[in-house]
């Protein structure tokens, strides 16, 4: 794993070069290699310097997240952190000077690895990236990440940049103090090795600068004004943004408050229990799950039918350029696709490609993007009324206006120009695809792509089978939405598919709780609280109560007797029918959304819905908007709608914002325990009705004792 070689100089070559993995990662194994390797060189009166490089493109990528994900032995994992620390201050304080020659992207603890290494150059490399993303698992740098670069870089600067997680470039990592050199990409390790030399031949011991006498923190330490700010804002703001649901940043921030007040060894001590609680907690676990290994597998396309040729995408057809159209066309053009976008008229086309101009103009500004990348970008949009210009689209995606016939009549005039083997895939919201695709001659190649608006910035794909749709046409959907960059999710087609409709169970929970009486502030903050981005109430305003009504009332339409109706149903209908409040886009929902001021909720509310005199407590508000989720996810997925609990995790948290540190739907189950979740439900459907009462399939699992996932 490590590749030693001792030069004619006596400078000693650590190199990393994990075998069968792409990138070389911290974990037992690998760090006992590097151990061995270090204390030879130590050891052996030839070698005057270390020097420790990689042989893969990147330098090291961070911690093992397998190994971290199955950690749940405090002691164990205590333990191990400890003889890191050792080594890594062996390394530090055993007189002989070490250099780290950083050729590629260098992370987590990767990047604690170089900070104990007295002298770090970097290349060069417009790829590289150096950062702590750890925060973003819900983990911190536990191998001395929090104590080195307070260190190094001052209390403030560090603190940003251990809790956002950001991954910067190697010049921004020089200005911060985190490397001492770049240098052009090549000669990385000839400039380290010019550097061992030089430290070798002035004699005496090589350390870092806190085991110098006289060390001071820059900018200064916790108990000055500077500091003591810096932790009051901090806080505050953290409390804010998290809501106390996230542990890591609250952590990070204790490791630098205490560690910085503390000598390095201390504050290492103090890092690694943070790091324990963390690492063998819930949130980093559900965080490393879902974040990690289920978006790799749903980006990996782990549920595309195998022996389909991968399709390689070159230009696409939109129909449709109004808010959906005009998005999905701007991200299918930013991918590199030439996009022909119609519309009913020309103008209507012009329109939605002036959306892309406008976006790309703001790239420009600040300077994301150049003049000529984004007029390449615009110069793929090919606006037209005329259905003959999607001739060679190798799929065209339908975004018109939500209306059975409409759909029909365009899906008809788009294949009698397409090839044979085009793909057509309706970007619909709540007509079902199989019912659609009744207006195809081809219904194999008919799809559902749901995209979520903002089509160019949000990140999930929710693809809909339709009992027609062949594999092969789930296989060369999938491959679109990755070469456009987004991740996909298959669902099979019913009402409100999968994220439509476990998303309208939190919108209807919280319209119900207004029904019974529950202040409204106490319903949206709950939801909140809970880590929803936006409480149920402020959120059924967004989507528009007109279309919460809408759906309802198409619903029962559709269903007759077997509807069951819900209290959500009645507040929809007085609000749209009775009080013309019809949500955001008209300025008057269930809040008040006045131009010249913030929005509030409306003070008519407790005319139509008294309050209580004695109102819930908040968690049993938020275990209402929460479990109501995770019930009809698992009714998705007995339903066959949904075929991987994977999916649907992902699914909410990239589709609704579903908080990541509970896992997902599902995740939050697990995290729960089945058996709790079902006597929960009971409970819940003893006090609020039939609708929490969870399944017999949930009940064999809560009395077997199985769980959703492994760990
Ligand atoms: P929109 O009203 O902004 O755009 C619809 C566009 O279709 C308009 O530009 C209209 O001129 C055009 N159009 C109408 N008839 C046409 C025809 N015969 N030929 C060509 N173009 C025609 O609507 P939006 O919001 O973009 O929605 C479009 C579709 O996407 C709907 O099916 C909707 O359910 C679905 N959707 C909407 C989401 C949203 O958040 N708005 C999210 C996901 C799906």
């Amino acid at each position: 794993m490590i590749n030693y070689t001792v030069d004619s100089e006596g400078i000693a070559t650590l190199e990393w070069d994990l075998p069968g993995r792409p990138q070389n990662v911290l974990n037992e194994q690998s760090m006992a290699a590097f151990a061995d390797a270090a204390q030879k060189a130590l050891a052996d009166p030839a070698v005057k310097g270390l020097l420790v490089a990689s042989a893969k493109a990147d330098f090291i990528a961070g911690g093992d997240l397998e190994m971290l994900q199955k950690a749940n032995d405090a002691q164990a994992m205590s333990n191990n952190l400890k003889q890191w620390h050792k080594l890594f201050r062996t390394l530090e304080t055993a007189g002989k000077p070490v250099a780290a020659a950083l050729n590629g992207t260098t992370l987590g603890g990767g990047l604690e690895l170089a900070l104990a290494c007295h002298y770090r150059v970097a290349a060069d490399n417009p790829k590289a990236r150096f950062g702590f993303p750890e925060v973003t698992l819900g983990l911190l740098p536990g191998a001395g990440g929090t104590q080195r670069a307070p260190r190094l870089m001052g209390i403030q600067p560090a603190l940003l940049f251990l809790t956002e997680g950001k991954r910067i470039k190697a010049a921004e990592a020089q200005k911060q103090g985190l490397l001492h050199a770049v240098v052009a990409a090549g000669s990385e390790r000839g400039a380290a090795r010019a550097w061992l030399l030089e430290a070798a031949a002035k004699g005496g011991k090589t350390l870092q600068p806190w085991d110098q006498k006289g060390f001071r923190i820059p900018g200064g330490g916790v108990m000055t004004p500077g500091g003591m700010q810096t932790f009051m804002a901090g806080n505050a703001l953290l409390r804010e943004k998290t809501h106390d649901n996230y542990p890591a940043p609250r952590h990070i921030l204790s490791c630098v408050f205490e560690g910085m007040q503390t000598d390095i060894d201390t504050g290492l001590a103090i890092e690694t229990r943070y790091f324990v609680n963390l690492v063998t907690g819930p949130v980093a676990k559900n965080m490393i799950r879902s974040l990690f290994f289920f978006m790799q597998e749903a980006n990996k396309l782990a549920r595309r039918p195998k022996d389909v040729p991968t399709q390689k995408f070159t230009k696409i057809g939109m129909l449709g350029a109004g808010m959906m159209g005009a998005g999905i066309a701007h991200a299918a053009a930013t991918a590199g696709l030439e996009v022909v976008l119609l519309d009913s008229t020309k103008e209507n086309a012009e329109k939605g490609k002036a959306y892309s101009a406008k976006l790309l103009e703001k790239r420009v500004a600040k300077s994301q993007l150049s003049q000529d990348g984004a007029a390449a970008i615009l110069a793929r949009i090919h606006p037209t009324a005329d259905y003959a210009d999607l001739a060679g689209c190798e799929l065209v995606v339908e975004a018109v206006f939500e209306d059975r016939a409409l759909k029909a009549g365009v899906t008809k005039k788009t294949e009698a120009v397409i090839g044979a083997d085009a793909l057509f895939a309706s970007n619909t919201s709540t007509l079902p695809i199989t019912g659609l695709a009744e207006a195809s001659s081809r219904p194999a190649s008919f799809i559902g792509l749901h995209f979520f608006s903002p089509a160019e910035k949000m990140p999930l794909v929710e693809i809909i089978l339709g009992k027609l749709t062949s594999p092969a046409t789930l296989a060369r959907a999938m491959d679109f939405v990755r070469a456009i960059g987004k991740t996909p999710i298959v669902v099979n087609d019913a009402r409100g598919f999968y994220t439509s409709r476990v998303f309208g169970t939190y919108l209807s929970e919280g319209m119900a709780l207004l029904q019974e009486g529950v202040a409204p502030a106490l319903i949206d903050n709950a939801g909140r609280l809970a880590g929803m981005p936006v409480g149920p109430l402020a959120l059924a305003d967004e989507v528009s109560i007109e279309l919460v009504h809408k759906i309802a009332s198409q619903t029962r339409k559709d269903l007759g007797d077997q509807y069951v109706p819900r209290a959500a149903d009645q507040v929809a209908a007085l609000m749209v029918d009775k009080l013309g409040r019809l949500g955001k886009k008209c300025g008057h929902g269930f809040y008040e959304y006045p131009a010249d001021a913030r929005k509030h909720l409306w003070s008519g509310l407790a005319e139509h819905f008294p309050v209580l005199a004695e109102q819930p407590s908040l968690e049993t508000v938020i275990e209402r908007l929460m479990l109501i989720q995770s019930l009809e996810t698992v009714r998705c997925l007995e339903e066959g709608v949904l075929t991987s609990p994977a999916d649907a995790d992902v699914g909410a948290i990239l589709g609704w914002g579903y908080p990541p540190f509970r896992g997902g739907p599902i995740g939050q189950i697990h995290t729960l325990g089945v058996a709790n979740f079902v006597a929960a439900c009971d409970r819940l459907a003893e006090q609020c009705g039939a609708r929490f009462r969870p399944s017999e399939s949930l009940r064999k699992k809560s009395a077997e004792g199985s769980q959703f996932f492994p760990i």
